[in-house]
């Protein structure tokens, strides 16, 4: 059919119009397997409960099958909420982890995190409207508000996380623009890329100032388990007693990611403004009773020490490696925990070039300009997710690189 007369333009004009709103969530890569994949926010495969996973499945589908294989019902909210057994679960959790009481109808299962994150941006904004993010900042949400044609405002970071002075100059600025902030996006704890964490005051301040001009904080803690080092920080969810925080987990960092399940927690209005939009029919109701067993059983803790205990022995060979094997000029923070290492070069390196020789060289990282919506900024920067790869390929792939980024320089 595309070869008849005009559709093949159509469709590539229909195609450009799609990349103007959106944004694509991954580089163009070679089709050749990587030797060393230190590229995006994949988890290690040998850490995925694969018996448990078996075992569990096969149990539900011979107890549990005429409904976990069903849509859900249509009654009780389970097919756009999710199954009531895990959302019952994830509120019991949650109340216990903020001292602040949830139930069912503030706790709705997505298609991952990424899906509660698209669906806010639809629900809350519209065309013109004002978004917050942090720059740089996960650019999967830079794509969602361009969708919604809201207008993204960039906080830089610093390493208590967003620098909030800057904010409330912002704050200032578009309300005397007569168009005032909305929805903040702020990846709280193990931000990605940048490895930070939103300190203590900062949260408080944050909620704080949501309350004052009355916009929503959008908390995305998809990596807030995954701490290796020091204490766990508060949730601005345990803050927030205006409703003004909806905050974004998910499964897929510390168990797996195709079960394809995360969350949003919040006030019951906000969640049925997302019922609204979200567009589907829920998440797979047998996925989703894998992972209540899971949980129930008293699996996910241990899994979890293992998970942490592993990737903290990564992110320590990453950095010994780093500096062993890339130029003194290379700088970075050792992050408290997530995936992420954010690597700045200096003005004699350019990110893209740096891409260029450690693909030939195999080995692949992500340019710092992917996190910023912007070509022009991040140049000097690369993204390492230190997890993905076995812990004995770790120094040898970071080899590879140091040696890509020497060869990289401009003369
Ligand atoms: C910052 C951040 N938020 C959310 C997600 C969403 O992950 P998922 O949809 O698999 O839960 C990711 C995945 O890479 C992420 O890096």
């Amino acid at each position: 059919m595309s070869d008849q007369e005009g559709i093949p333009e159509l469709l590539h004009s229909l195609r450009s119009q799609a990349a103007q709103r959106g944004t694509s969530h991954y580089l163009d890569l070679p089709a050749t397997p990587m030797k060393w994949v230190f590229e995006a926010g994949l988890p290690d495969p040998a850490t995925f409960p694969i018996d448990d996973f078996a075992r569990i499945a096969e149990r539900v589908l011979r107890e549990d099958a005429d409904d976990g294989l069903q849509y859900g019902s249509g009654v009780s909210g389970s097919i756009t909420y999710g199954w009531e057994g895990l959302r019952d679960v994830i509120a019991a959790r949650t109340s216990a982890s903020t001292g602040r009481a949830f139930g069912r109808r503030e706790v709705m299962l997505t298609s991952g995190g990424v899906q509660a994150l698209t669906a806010t941006c639809r629900a809350f904004l519209d065309p013109g409207d004002s978004f917050a993010v942090e720059a740089p900042t996960w650019n999967a949400v830079l794509g969602a508000a361009r969708v919604a044609g809201a207008e993204a405002v960039a906080i830089p970071l610093d390493d208590e996380g967003l620098r909030l002075d800057l904010l409330e100059a912002q704050l200032e600025r578009l309300s005397a623009q007569g168009r005032p902030l909305k929805l903040l996006y702020t990846i709280s704890t193990f931000h990605s890329p940048a490895g930070v964490c939103l300190s203590e005051p900062r949260r408080r301040r944050l909620v704080e100032l949501a309350r004052e001009w009355r916009f929503v904080i959008l908390e995305d803690d998809v990596y807030g388990e995954l701490r290796y080092d020091g204490e766990p920080l508060p949730s601005m969810l345990s803050m927030d007693t205006a409703g003004l925080v909806v905050r974004v987990e998910s499964l897929s960092k510390t168990l797996a990611p195709a079960l394809r399940i995360g969350w949003v927690t919040g006030h019951a209005t906000a969640l049925e403004a997302l019922a609204i939009v979200r567009g589907d029919l829920g998440v797979s109701q047998w996925i989703a009773r894998i992972a209540e067993a899971y949980l129930e059983e008293g699996l996910y803790e241990p899994h979890l020490a293992e998970v942490i205990a592993l990737y903290r022995a990564k992110r320590d060979a990453c950095v010994a490696a780093l500096e062993k094997h890339c130029p003194d000029s290379l700088r970075f923070a050792k992050p408290d925990g997530g995936f992420f290492l954010w690597c700045d070069l200096d003005a004699r390196y350019d990110g893209r070039e740096v891409l260029k020789h450690a693909l030939a060289a195999g080995v692949v990282c992500r340019p710092g300009e992917e996190f910023f919506g912007d070509p022009d900024q991040g140049r000097q920067w690369f993204r390492l997710s230190f997890v993905t790869p076995p812990l004995e390929e770790i120094e040898p792939g970071i080899a590879a690189l140091g040696e890509a980024i020497r060869n990289s320089a401009r003369a």
